[in-house]
């Protein structure tokens, strides 16, 4: 059965797991963490084995076989599931293949509306792969004001991305998911952005929560990987299947890798956030600098929605502006930082910058991607946890850079490496 072939029902938003009894922090150290019960081990083992014993024939004495279900896995996915207030997790092998996994659940025919400018790896699964097994997608840069409009018969999915990226804008999740439901639609939120320590979208009415696990919930840039939070007996049927059947699953070492990373989210994403409250409020300070997209400022369009869906309105650690000299400016800018390191990405200990434009989002087509907001002056920041007073110090050292310009000597171009 394909998610959703009980077309048109309403849904009813499946009841929220059980509050927890301990906060994020406590969770994020010990949910799926036991000791090891023989050695008593307080950090699990890497379970290597792709095979596992069975007592008699079809009777596993725990698991069975890798690719169904491994324990650092298991452990990984019952972390997620509790910090993303959840019943179920499942973890992929990337944020991709996560993304993939929940369109193959969608039968031939469907259609599924997406926010304009989601990640361009999901643009590009949904405009030239999602197309090849019958799945439309249809994009819209003010979701909540056309939901109604968009949504036929064959609608099934609808597919968020808050803040999306890299403009930071953001979409009422309880606003489209009361539409959606009423109509029978699914709503996935991708959180990669914020990670569950800031926004929680199941508790604002979202039914599937998404994440890029390579970022900020590993957040030491050294694993790819991806997961998928939910309440609904439904999903975790159907999407178990499908992580089984398709295999796109992530290693023993990668679970627990990730596993160990998530241990140190709420530290790493307070820091984060606080330096990106820093940084952006010393771009727009700057007169070199046209706008700065920051869900943590006053003057965000939408910080009504920051204030209601993230964790203490905080804004997260990503951010955006446009640089005075356009495209030029912007690259000049990137090569000019000494802390950021010029890179995709996001979400890990290290600060990143780059320009959206002609790195991540290069595949969209201009027209598009310019009326998402993205233009070729806009630089992407990925704030890290170093000290927020150097990272400040680096930008507007940078923007000076960007502003003389290149400067030549004897024909050779300096000034700004
Ligand atoms: C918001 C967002 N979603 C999904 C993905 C895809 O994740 P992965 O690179 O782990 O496949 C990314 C990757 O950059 C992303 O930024």
């Amino acid at each position: 059965m394909a998610i959703q072939d009980h077309v048109h029902a309403p849904i009813e938003t499946p009841p929220r797991a059980p509050s927890p009894t301990h906060r994020f922090g406590t969770l994020a150290v010990h949910a799926g963490s036991p000791h090891d019960p023989v050695t008593g081990a307080v950090i699990e083992s890497i379970s290597l084995s792709t095979t596992f014993a069975q007592s008699a024939v079809g009777q596993p004495i725990g698991y069975e076989y890798t690719r169904s279900a491994n324990p650092n896995r298991a452990n990984f996915e019952r972390c997620i599931a509790a910090l993303e207030r959840a019943k179920y997790a499942l973890a992929f092998s990337s944020g991709s293949a996560t993304t993939a996994t929940i369109l193959q659940s969608l039968a031939a025919g469907s259609h599924v509306i997406s926010v304009s400018d989601v990640y361009g790896g999901t643009h590009r699964y949904f405009t030239q792969v999602a197309s090849a097994h019958g799945v439309r997608v249809t994009f819209t840069p003010s979701i909540e004001v056309d939901i109604e409009e968009l949504i036929t018969a064959d609608t099934k999915l609808i597919w968020i991305e808050t803040p999306s990226n890299p403009t930071l804008s953001l979409v009422d999740i309880r606003a489209v998911a009361d539409i959606a439901h009423r109509s029978g639609v699914l709503v996935v939120v991708d959180n990669t952005f914020l990670s569950p320590y800031i926004q929680n979208p199941l508790e604002h009415g979202a039914d599937i929560v998404v994440h890029s696990v390579t970022k900020y919930i590993n957040g030491h840039s050294d694993v790819l990987m991806g997961v998928a939070a939910f309440n609904s007996d439904a999903l975790m049927e159907r999407l178990k299947f499908l992580q089984n059947a398709i295999g796109a699953v992530p290693s023993p070492f990668d679970c627990w890798l990730a596993h160990r990373g998530v241990k140190t989210l709420h530290l790493r994403a307070r820091e984060a956030s606080k330096n990106g409250q820093m940084v952006a409020q010393a771009l727009l300070d700057s007169p070199h600098v046209l706008a700065v997209n920051y869900p943590g400022l006053q003057n965000h369009k939408q910080r009504k929605i920051a204030l209601k869906q993230h964790r203490d309105g905080l804004g997260g650690g990503m951010l955006s502006f446009r640089v005075k000299g356009g495209k030029e400016a912007a690259e000049r800018f990137c090569q000019a930082t000494h802390i950021f390191t010029l890179a995709e990405s996001l979400g890990g200990v290290e600060s990143l910058v780059e320009v959206p434009a002609s790195m991540t989002h290069m595949g969209i087509p201009r027209e598009q991607r310019e009326a998402a907001g993205v233009f070729d002056d806009l630089v992407r920041i990925s704030c890290g946890v170093e000290d927020g007073v150097d990272l400040v110090a680096d930008v507007r050292q940078a923007l000076e850079k960007v502003v003389v310009g290149p400067k030549i000597r004897n024909g050779v171009a300096y000034g700004h490496a």
